[in-house]
């Protein structure tokens, strides 16, 4: 499946995942700037925040309990499609998802 990742200056970065991964780690093998990924897929860093399109929310299962908590610590303010992409595992109805790097990830 594709996923695309839009950059805070607007650019975009299209990026094969394989299913079964996740988001986070799609981005960082792809080199996706804004993606760190401190903690490994943890819910330790939220340096994975992404922000997703509006119209795909509802392909996603809604954030956990813990990474609900994890959201309030994201360098960029809350959004309501804030998401740790850590927690996106990549499937074939995800095929298109397009999200919003964060800015900044520290
Ligand atoms: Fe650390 Fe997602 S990679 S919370």
């Amino acid at each position: 499946p594709k996923a695309v990742f839009v950059l805070p200056d607007g650019s975009e970065v299209a990026v094969n995942a394989e299913a079964g991964t996740n988001l986070m780690s799609a981005a960082t093998q792809a080199g996706v700037e804004g993606i760190v990924g401190d903690c490994g897929g943890n819910l330790a860093c939220s340096t994975c925040h992404v922000f997703v399109d509006e119209s795909q929310v509802a392909l996603l299962d809604p954030p956990g309990e813990h990474e609900n908590e994890m959201l309030e610590y994201t360098a960029a303010p809350r959004e309501p499609t804030s998401r740790l992409c850590c927690q996106i595992v990549i499937s074939e109805k995800l095929d298109g998802i397009r999200v919003r790097v964060a800015d900044p990830q520290v």
